[in-house]
This record gives C-alpha cells, structure tokens and sequence, in this order.
C-alpha cells in the first residue's frame, strides 16, 4: 500500500485512522530515536540490557545461527550489540519498510565490521519469504523481532506475524522477541506523552508528511497530541485531535477531509502484554521458549524461542 492510499483510505472515512508504519520517514526516524533516549520511555534501554545477557546465554556451547535476521531493525544499534556478543561472523539480513531506517542500520553495522550484511526494503512478509528462500543450508537462522514492535499489531495480525515467522523457519531455528509489559498507567502515560513533547512532535510528524509528500495543508499547531491507556484492550493509543472545525486538503491523495472540533485521528495501538500469556500464545504457533530474560522495573521482556515440528491443526 503506497502512503498516498493509505491516506485516502484511513481518512477517507469515520473514525480516523492512519497506520503508524507512516511515522518513519527521515524525521519521524530520528524523533523515535530520541525518544528511545528519553528516561520515561524504558524500551530501548531495558532491551539493550537483556541483549548482552541473551547473548552470553546464546553464544554458550553451539556455533550459533548461520543467519541472523532482524524485521524492523530500526538503527541497527541493538543487532550491533547482539552480533557483538555472539561473536564470530554470519550472514546478516534486514528487512523494513523504511529506507531511513535500512540505510542507518547497515551503516552502524558497517562501522561495527558486520560485512555480509543485505537489505531488503519491503514488508515483514516479503523480509520472511528472503529468509526461508536464501538462509544456508548448513546452520541455524535467527529472527529478531525486538523493540515490542509486535505491539503495533491489532492481536490477529501479531498472531498471522507469529504464524508467518514460524512459517519461514525450520526446527532448530531461533526466535528472539521483545516485548513491552503491562505497567502502571502513570508510567505507560509518561512513556507516550513526555514532558519534552519529543512523542508529541514524532506522532504530528505524520501531518508534515502529509503536507511534505501529498502537498497537505495541516496546520500542525491546529493538532493536539493525546495518549491513553485503553485498560480493557491493553494499549496505550496515541491520537491527533482536531482542536477546531476545519477542513484540509491533500491533493496527492484526491481528498478533503472536514474535522469537527475535538474529532481524532487514530495513529498507533501499542499493545502491552503480560509475560506468560504472551510465551503461551508463542508457543502454541509452533515455538517452544528456551531462554526467558525480564527487567522486573521497566517492565520488559525479551524471550528465545526455538521454533520445533508442528503439530497438525
Ligand atoms: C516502534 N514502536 C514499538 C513504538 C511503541 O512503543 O509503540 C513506537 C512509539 N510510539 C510512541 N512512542 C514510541
């Protein structure tokens, strides 16, 4: 789906709603990564901790994976730091949407002398087809999907991902995950809505796009950031709200959209989870958990599964 239909379809029509994967262009890049270095949003950080102590524990005995494959890597910073610790060398793939974020990710690695290092820029779906197509015969893959980005998904799209990702591996492969937990609201609130306004601007970044790349006319400051935690889906939903009546235009996608005053647009579901419930919808795709790491204060859970036969449905 291209930006501009996507567009037209999500706002097209009641409610609003846009989805998030539109946040990362070269801006909305850099704003999430200052927001992995604000202190109320812990993901990053808590992740980075686990990452050295699931290496060490991967690295133990085995020759490790032939493939290591990161879906969504993001600036590559946390693959750096996995590969690092693995040690040796192996074929590196990274699949993601957004060409910031590709060419970021291969430069870090890069720097980090990771040489076999390809790129694929297109969806989750097309990152997995590459790893069942080309992972060596001899050795073991590796997935990662880290960061709780499988929160971005409503729950039957996180558990088609989850299917899909077994789908492309075989038994005796790897899956690493990361996942954001359920915590107080106050914290979850501060996380999407920090004092420095730092997720306020990466969430109207959207508009600027609108208005950079379909030639929009949001008046940015006319938009409201506003998060909330929604305790009986388990998310925290982030929302721009319209602060007056007013109407815009975004000629590249063909549509005028009218606003009442107070009405929102939708733009991201960040799902939290609980631990066990989560390592038991995992494993009933096809996986079976070998190494569960949690940073207890910040709430974050970052888990190996090996993927093993599956059993006939
Ligand atoms: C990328 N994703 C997992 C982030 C999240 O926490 O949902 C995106 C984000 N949105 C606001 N802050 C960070």
């Amino acid at each position: 789906m291209s930006f501009a239909s996507d567009v037209r379809r999500g706002l097209g029509r009641r409610p609003r709603r846009l989805p998030p994967h539109w946040f990362y262009d070269e801006l909305g890049s850099r704003l999430f990564d200052a927001i992995c270095l604000l202190p109320w949003y812990r993901i990053t950080r808590a992740e980075r901790r686990l990452l050295v102590r699931a290496a060490r524990a991967m690295s133990k005995g085995a020759a490790g994976p032939a493939l290591v494959a990161e879906l969504g890597p993001g600036n590559g910073e946390k693959l750096a730091l996995l590969l690092a610790g693995l040690g040796g060398s192996r074929r590196v793939l990274l699949a993601d949407i957004s060409r910031e974020a590709l060419s970021a990710a291969t430069a870090r690695l890069a720097k980090g002398g990771f040489a076999d290092v390809a790129a694929l820029r297109g969806s989750y779906e097309k990152g997995l087809a590459r790893i069942a197509r080309e992972r060596p015969r001899r050795g073991a893959a590796l997935v990662l999907f880290l960061g709780s980005n499988l929160g971005n998904f409503e729950p039957a799209r996180a558990s088609r991902f989850l299917r899909d990702v077994r789908s492309a591996l075989r038994p005796g492969d790897g899956f690493l995950l990361g996942a954001d937990l359920v915590k107080p609201e106050k914290d979850l609130l501060l996380a999407y809505d920090d004092p420095l306004g730092v997720t306020a601007a990466f969430n109207r970044n959207v508009l600027a796009r609108m208005n950079r790349e379909l030639g929009a006319d949001f008046d940015l400051s006319s938009f409201a950031h506003r998060a909330v935690w929604n305790a009986r889906e388990a998310r925290v939903e982030m929302y721009l709200v319209s602060r007056r009546a007013q109407r815009v235009r975004i000629p590249g996608a063909r549509l005028h959209v009218p606003f009442r005053r107070g009405e929102s647009i939708f733009t991201e579901a960040s799902y939290k989870y609980d631990s066990a419930e989560l390592l038991a919808r995992v494993e009933a795709e096809g996986f079976c958990a070998r190494h569960c790491f949690e940073d207890g204060p910040a709430g974050y859970a970052l888990t190996f599964y090996e993927a093993v036969e599956l059993r006939r449905r």
